[in-house]
This record gives structure tokens, C-alpha cells and sequence, in this order.
């Protein structure tokens, strides 16, 4: 039987694995496109990848909105969602109303914390898969994705009531990790609920130390950030608030084998070539940020467990002003 997956938000991250996942025997990848339709529609996909090499991927489908998705009535295995998180600004999980069936898959492959709640609520018979990725990868232009480095993929069932175990979940999560090893992702890794959730925590430690950090100081890049004397000591002090309070939140510790902050620091210390995080071209650009799944989220969540993290609280509450100072002034430069 093919294995149809369908991916939603069709940028750098959806494209790059919709075009490895498309490599799978049996399997056929569909997207739902927005502001690049008209290029995928006319070319497909090119994308350039040191590892990889560089190819061209047409979509078995390509879809101008969910709407179109919809009338294509083609029952989905795989749904990914791979648009930017902004809470804030749209609930994605309503788009995915008339596409998911009971035996769909709904893969999150998003940055941040609590990303999983909407969709879990809205789809309680579907399965919601979690996805972390540590990759670098871009859209420079439409329909054109540049993969720079990095494939890892760690992708685990969202199964938030205690001691669960799902068996239909655990294999839904089984075979999309195959599915990504068969289209040549060799270090995606298949996690029980409670590793992934503590990988988000871990991920977000770094995130909401660094990414908020580079637009409130200007645009500093990471080895800046890293190699200030102050800088240093408030870019750890939020990473170790975050990495004390995850496993507090969670009641477990963090595996051995993940970076402490000193680690952390030492390794951002040494790359000297300026790169920054993905949030200040956001801000830079005029963006949303994903400020509420990576500082609003863990906030929250910590709070209703009883803890307080106030090195982010400062840190959201601040840039979150600003974003509303910036957009404030954006529409004022249109009059
Ligand atoms: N890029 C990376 O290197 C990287 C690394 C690790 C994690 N991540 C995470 O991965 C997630 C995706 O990031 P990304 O870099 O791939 O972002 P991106 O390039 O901006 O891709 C998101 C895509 O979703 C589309 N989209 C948004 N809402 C839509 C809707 N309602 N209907 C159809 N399409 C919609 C966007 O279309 P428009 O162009 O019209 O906005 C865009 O093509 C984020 O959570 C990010 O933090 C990214
Ligand atoms: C440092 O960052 C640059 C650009 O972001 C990248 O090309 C390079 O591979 C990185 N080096 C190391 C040692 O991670
Ligand atoms: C630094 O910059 C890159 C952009 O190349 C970003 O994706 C990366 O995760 C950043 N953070 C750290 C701590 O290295």
C-alpha cells in the first residue's frame, strides 16, 4: 500500500524532508503551499545540499491551499506540519480540519514548547508525532531550498498522560522514522514521549537564551554573545534556569549523553563565523517571531507546575514589546 503524506507549510524544513521522505519505496509526498505555489506549481522543488548534492523534487501533488488539499480527498498517512509556530498569530491546527482521519499521523516538526496541545485536542483520535530537528536550511527564494547542514531528526510520540503506552502511537512513530531512514535521513531517531519532551526542553534551553538575546542586543551573532564577559554570564544563567527547571517540570532528569551549558558555551565560543540565529533575520525581516513557543510556552508551563524561570520572563516580556513597537512603526512608515 503507498504511504500518502501530505506536508503543510512547505518552506525550508517541510520541503527538505518532504523531499527525502519522497525517496521512500511506496511513498508519495504531497504539500500544501502558500506564497511559493505558483513556483512549486511550474518547477517543483530544486534543492542544494552539500550532502546531498543537489536535485529537483516535484511533489506528487501541489496544493494551493488546504482547501484544495481537501478536495483531492485522498486519505492521509502523514501529515507534517512545517510552518513556523506563532500561536499568536494563526491556529494551524484548524487548517487541518477534513484532513485528518483517525489513522493519520500528524507530525510536528516545529521549535519550541506546547506545540502539540492544539492539535491533540482538536484530532483526539489521531496520532500527534513530536519532532525535533537540529538542522540548518533555508528558502532564499521561492520553490528553492538550500540545505547547509545538519539532518537529525528525532521524532517521538505526543502521548501527555502519564505512564501511556500507545501501541497504534509507537508504530505510527516507528514507521515515519523508517520512512525518513529509507529516504536517506540517516540519523533520524525514533523516542518514547518522555525523551522527546525532554529534547524540546533541552533545545529551547539554547533558544530562548541565544535567539532573543541577538535582537534585543542588535543583531549580535552567537560566538559574540558567547565570548562577552557579560553576555556570557546572562546567556548561561537563562540556558541553566531552563535546563533546571525542564527536568523539574518533567520529572525526570536529562540523559548523560546531553550538552551541559558549559559544553554548550565552549562549542558556540569557537565558531567565530558570525552566524546568527534564525530570529534576528525574523525581526530583521519584519517577521513574527516564535516568541510564545519558545519563551510564552515553557513560561507557562513552568508556572503551572509552581516554578518561575525570571531571566526568560524578562526576555519575553521585553521582546515581545518590541515586536509591538516594531509592527506599531512598520504601520505608521505605510501612512
Ligand atoms: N530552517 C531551519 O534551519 C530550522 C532549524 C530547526 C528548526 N526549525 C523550525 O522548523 C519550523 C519551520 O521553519 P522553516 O525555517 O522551515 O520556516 P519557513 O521556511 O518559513 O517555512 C514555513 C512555511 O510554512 C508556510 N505556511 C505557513 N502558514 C501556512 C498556511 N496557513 N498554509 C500554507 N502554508 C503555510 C510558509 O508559507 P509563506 O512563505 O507563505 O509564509 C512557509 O513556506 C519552525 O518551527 C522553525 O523554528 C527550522
Ligand atoms: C560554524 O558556522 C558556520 C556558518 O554558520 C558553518 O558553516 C560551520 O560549519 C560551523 N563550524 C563548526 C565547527 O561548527
Ligand atoms: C547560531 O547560528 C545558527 C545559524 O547558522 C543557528 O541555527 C544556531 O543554532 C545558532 N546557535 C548556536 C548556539 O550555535
Amino acid at each position: 500500500m503507498t504511504v500518502e503524506i501530505l506536508i503543510f507549510g512547505a518552506g525550508a524544513v517541510g520541503a527538505f524532508y518532504g523531499s527525502r521522505l519522497a525517496n521512500a519505496p511506496d511513498t508519495q509526498v504531497s504539500v500544501v503551499c502558500r506564497s511559493n505555489y505558483k513556483a512549486v506549481k511550474a518547477n517543483g522543488f530544486t534543492v542544494k545540499s552539500p550532502q546531498y548534492g543537489d536535485y529537483t523534487w516535484s511533489p506528487t501533488r501541489t496544493f494551493a491551499s488546504p482547501e484544495d488539499a481537501r478536495k483531492s480527498k485522498t486519505k492521509w498517512d502523514y501529515i507534517v506540519v512545517s510552518t513556523k509556530a506563532l500561536p499568536d498569530v494563526s491556529d494551524d491546527s484548524q487548517q487541518l480540519e477534513g484532513l485528518v482521519g483517525d489513522g493519520t499521523g500528524i507530525v510536528l516538526i516545529q521549535n519550541g514548547l506546547g506545540v502539540e496541545g492544539p492539535y491533540n485536542r482538536r484530532f483526539p483520535k489521531a496520532t500527534v508525532l513530536s519532532a525535533v530537528t537540529v538542522i540548518s536550511a533555508a528558502q532564499p527564494e521561492h520553490g528553492l531550498i538550500q540545505h547547509n547542514r545538519w539532518t537529525r531528526i528525532n521524532v517521538g510520540p505526543y502521548l501527555p498522560e502519564q505512564g501511556v503506552e500507545d501501541e497504534k502511537a509507537m508504530a505510527c512513530n516507528k514507521k515515519f522514522v523508517e520512512l525518513l531512514n529509507a529516504g536517506g535521513v540517516k540519523d533520524a531517531s525514533a523516542y518514547s514521549h518522555a525523551k522527546l519532551q525532554l529534547v524540546r526542553w533541552h533545545k529551547i534551553a539554547i533558544n530562548a537564551a541565544f535567539n532573543p538575546s541577538s535582537v534585543l542586543s542588535g543583531g549580535s551573532s552567537n560566538a559574540t554573545m558567547a565570548l562577552d564577559s557579560e553576555a556570557q554570564l546572562h546567556i548561561k544563567g537563562v540556558m541553566d534556569e531552563v535546563l533546571t527547571t525542564g527536568p523539574k517540570v518533567l520529572n525526570t532528569q536529562f540523559p548523560k549523553e546531553f550538552a551541559t551549558s558549559e559544553a554548550i558555551l565552549r562549542s558556540t565560543q569557537k565558531n567565530t563565523s558570525g552566524s546568527r540565529p534564525s530570529m534576528w533575520a525574523d525581526w530583521e525581516s519584519g517577521k513574527r517571531m516564535e516568541l510564545e513557543v519558545i519563551l510564552g510556552n515553557p513560561i507557562r508551563i513552568a508556572r503551572e507546575k509552581g516554578f518561575e524561570m525570571p531571566r526568560l520572563q524578562s526576555l519575553y516580556a521585553l521582546l515581545k514589546l518590541a515586536q509591538e513597537n516594531r509592527d506599531k512603526g512598520n504601520e505608521r512608515s505605510k501612512l
